[in-house]
């Protein structure tokens, strides 16, 4: 796929086809294709934990619903979680230096890399910020001091491509 048309595939898609599974071997082209992604300082500070157990998962799933929220986290046939792990060195300094979350940057560009290698393979995803994270922590026996910035939930998509909702480009676009 071209990148414009990958770019306007990839979408929050929030109903999969319950009845089709995720290729391992698409979920970890995805994690490649992650695992290049740019980092401050080359840190790389993230791992990715497959769910695979069905129980786990169910799991997993469940501390994303709440409030009303990420119901479809249960119908997703993958879920795939995000763990942010400590930077190296000269990012830690480089992030104190300049007052910037460089983690937390390197977390959103590796995510982009995941979710738009996955939409080249035909896939859905949806990155969910809101869930149980000490939850989701004790249930993977991740410890407690480490961060879950995100869950992606992976399937194929059972809906239309949107319309992108977003800002006019003049309103996040000055030239100088
Ligand atoms: C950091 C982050 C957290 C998000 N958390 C959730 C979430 O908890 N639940 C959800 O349904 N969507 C979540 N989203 C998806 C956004 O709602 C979505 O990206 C945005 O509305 C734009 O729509 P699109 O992805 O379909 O283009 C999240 C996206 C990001 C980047």
């Amino acid at each position: 796929m071209n990148f414009e048309n990958l770019v306007l595939e990839r979408q929050s898609d929030r109903k999969y086809d319950t009845s089709r599974a995720v290729e391992d071997e698409k979920l970890m082209k995805c994690i490649e294709s992650a695992r290049l992604a740019p980092s401050a300082c080359n840190a790389q500070p993230w791992k990715f934990i497959i769910v695979k157990n069905e129980l786990l998962k169910a799991q997993v799933a469940d501390c994303a619903v709440s409030l009303g929220m990420n119901k479809f986290c249960v119908d997703a046939p993958s879920i795939v979680v995000l763990v942010l792990e400590k930077p190296n060195l000269t990012s830690k300094v480089g992030s104190v230096l300049q007052g910037k979350e460089y983690t937390l940057i390197d977390i959103g560009i590796v995510a982009a890399h995941f979710c738009l290698q996955a939409s080249d393979l035909g896939l859905g995803t949806c990155m969910v910020g809101w869930f149980n994270e000490k939850k989701v922590k004790s249930l993977l026996n991740i410890p407690s001091s480490k961060r879950i910035p995100l869950i992606i939930t992976v399937g194929y998509r059972n809906a239309e491509l949107r319309t992108k909702s977003r800002k006019k480009l003049t309103e996040i676009c000055t030239v100088i």
